[in-house]
């Protein structure tokens, strides 16, 4: 791991401060800055009683007898002793208290089709797909994979497998077959729940096809069940007797109640894979009681839900933003939401203002890569869309530049909406770092101020604090994850032995201003942001130099206008062997059948050899400084320096 945080440079001096309008601050959850000092520090004082007083907002079979148990840190507990169940607090608890006919979720296909779901439509779809599970014989703590598109049924799978104490492992519908195989054998699948296809921007995406790929001989699928999607676009697809079958058909088959499970606290609730530092994508869990009252309160207060919201966030479900903010902590707090399958420029770029001027999207979370897109688009396609119903705005994903954040806060938010720039991660389960809308003035590309509970600190390697540095979490919080499956060695080798166990490292540079704020600076190891996608360079270069060609290869993350970083391979060939354009290809081929397209690398350089100290290690930061052009940092530590040199010179050249 390089914490080479002395290149980490602190990226924006930006200074402008954007209070919250009067008018929003009068009605918020948390109103004015005071407010929010007030309950942070109660949050930090006596942390106990206030995420007590937060989990009582919910519904729980039984209460709980400790609130946070320490005695096997860091494998934390949260709520030990209470039962409880995510769907029922999703669904079945507004169904009693009288919001059961109140939209849940507008549905939007890419092509225009549409459908809404009220909370009571939405609980009886959980119900029969729960009924479908139960009778095909799946049990609590069973594993289920998920690979749809953006359709209902991806939250409703997500809710079925909660209700009836299955553990879903979501993977993004644009992960390659290889990928699917990983994580299905990774954590023993039992069934995939996927669909035929999937429009985006204007094709259809054929998923079953790359779901039975990735399942081949993989015997501990039993069960493949298939949305029809393709309706109106039939998608030819096998099915195989015995393991595959008709969504819509086994649903016709069952009843329409299924009582929910009542889940112990530390209860697996998912999986969700990320890349971290090695080849091996990691299978995060997260638990129930504590994800379920964190993932509930940030969305309550960061979002500031209201009865009458509509809430659309343009992540997708296959990622932890769509976990915790379009499925479980937007619909334990009641309120509608907006679902969207496409892309944001089918069938032009003016899509997302037509859909929140369409159903009167009042908050909007989108990610800055989605931004700089429609800064590069154009404002003509915000000509005659009726904005005014928005009144928040947020990011995540990646730090936000100042310039789009006030293209944002000009053009989508009519300088009247606060923006939340959200810091947080698939660990940890919910937002860490953000303003609160009616309390915290905000700073262009600043993630401003901890939530309740968070307490961050800036250290430097050897764990003292500094100005800039590594980020690093002080206490455990409800919605931190709980473990990397099968493997709790690496949990805590990841997280908590940076400064002996003390604070939780999150891989993230960070520096703090005069006023307390703070700015994340981008990674302090050898994971690239694509788009807000985490990547880790090491899953690129295991799939390189499986390649018989090969003998190395370094991947880098470089500054990209749009995807806010790139990658750039760069590649070394076994002596003798001949490298072109053909090559080229094949390596970027390898890359979308292993992981997926959205990791290609925007170049591969091929070269005699990579800059290496002594001792062998590849000095990435050289190639960094390569990739963006820079001046040649300190390179006296190198074995051979003409290697370095040479290979800035192929750089230019190409
Ligand atoms: O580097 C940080 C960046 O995204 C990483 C987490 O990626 P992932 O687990 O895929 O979750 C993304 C969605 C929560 C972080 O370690 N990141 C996320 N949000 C921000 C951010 N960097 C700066 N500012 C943000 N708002």
């Amino acid at each position: 791991m390089t914490t080479d945080n002395t290149s980490m440079e602190s990226v924006s001096h930006e200074d402008r401060l954007f209070p919250p309008t009067a008018a929003f601050v009068k009605d918020a959850h948390i109103s004015g800055v005071e407010a929010y000092k007030n309950l942070y520090t109660k949050s930090i004082e006596d942390p106990e009683a206030f995420w007590s007083e937060a989990a009582d907002e919910l519904h729980w079979f039984k209460k709980w007898d400790s609130v946070l148990d320490r005695s096997d840190a860091p494998f934390y507990k949260w709520f030990d002793g209470s039962r409880t169940n995510l769907s029922y607090n999703c669904l079945d608890r507004h169904i009693e208290e009288g919001r059961g006919d109140k939209t849940a979720i507008h549905w939007e296909g890419e092509p225009g089709d549409s459908r809404d779901l009220s909370y009571k439509q939405l609980h009886l779809e959980v119900c029969r797909l729960s009924n479908v599970l139960k009778a095909r014989g799946v049990s609590k703590g069973d594993r289920i994979a998920i690979y749809l598109p953006m359709v209902p049924e991806l939250a409703i799978a997500v809710l079925a497998c909660a209700r009836i104490g299955a553990v879903h492992s979501v993977i993004f519908a644009g992960f390659s077959a290889d990928s699917i195989r990983d994580r299905v054998l990774d954590s023993e699948t039992r069934m995939v729940i996927t669909s035929d296809g999937g429009y985006r921007r204007g094709k259809m995406l054929k998923l079953k096809n790359i779901v039975d790929e990735g399942v081949d001989g993989c015997a501990c699928v039993k069960d493949v069940i298939v949305v029809k999607r393709g309706e109106d676009h039939p998608v030819d697809c096998t099915m195989q007797e015995g393991r595959d079958h008709w969504y819509h058909e086994l649903v016709s088959q069952v009843g329409d109640e299924c009582t929910a499970e009542e889940m112990e606290a530390e209860d697996l609730l998912f999986l969700l894979y990320t890349s971290g530092t090695t080849g091996k994508p990691k299978g995060i869990m997260h638990t129930t009681a504590g994800y379920q009252v964190y993932s509930y309160l940030t969305s309550k207060y960061v979002f500031d839900l209201k009865g009458d919201d509509v809430y659309w966030c343009t992540a997708d479900v296959g990622w932890i933003t769509g976990h915790t903010y379009i499925v479980y902590g937007i619909l334990q707090n009641g309120v509608s939401q907006v679902m969207y399958e496409g892309a944001p420029n089918h069938p032009n770029e003016g899509r997302f203002w037509e859909i929140i001027e369409k159903y009167k999207v009042s908050i909007f979370y989108t990610a800055p890569t989605a931004i700089r897109a429609f800064m590069k688009w154009g404002d003509k396609w915000l000509n005659n869309k009726d904005l005014s119903s928005l009144r928040l705005l947020g990011t995540v994903g990646e730090a936000i530049n100042p310039e789009a954040w006030i293209w944002y806060h000009k053009m989508i938010g009519g300088e009247r909406c606060p923006i939340v720039d959200t810091w947080w991660q698939t660990e940890t389960g919910g937002h860490m770092l953000t303003p609160l809308p009616g309390a915290t003035a905000t700073k262009p590309g600043c993630a401003t101020v901890p939530f309740f509970g968070i307490k961050p600190a800036i250290l430097s390697d050897d764990g003292s604090d500094v100005e800039a540095g590594i980020l690093a979490i002080k206490e455990p919080w409800p919605g931190m994850l709980r473990g990397i499956y099968g493997d709790p060695q690496r949990y805590k080798d990841t997280y908590w032995c940076k400064w002996d166990g003390r604070y939780y490292f999150p891989g993230d540079g960070a520096r703090v201003d005069a006023d307390g704020y703070i700015w994340i600076l981008g990674r302090v190891d050898d994971v690239v942001n694509v788009s807000g996608h985490r990547i880790g360079t090491a899953e690129l270069e295991s799939v390189f130099v499986e390649h018989k060609d090969v003998a190395e290869s370094a991947v880098v993350g470089i500054p990209h206008e749009i995807k806010g970083q790139g990658l750039v391979a760069f590649v070394t060939v076994i002596d003798g062997r001949d490298y072109d354009d053909q090559l080229r290809k094949e390596l970027v081929a390898m890359i979308d059948k292993s992981i997926g397209k959205f990791a290609r690398p925007e170049r591969v350089l091929f070269s005699s050899d990579l800059p290496k100290t002594r001792s062998g290690k590849i000095m990435r930061r050289l190639l960094r400084d390569i990739a963006e052009g820079k001046e040649l940092g300190n390179v006296t530590t190198l074995a051979d320096p003409s290697v370095v040199e040479s290979l800035q010179k192929q750089y230019q050249q190409e």
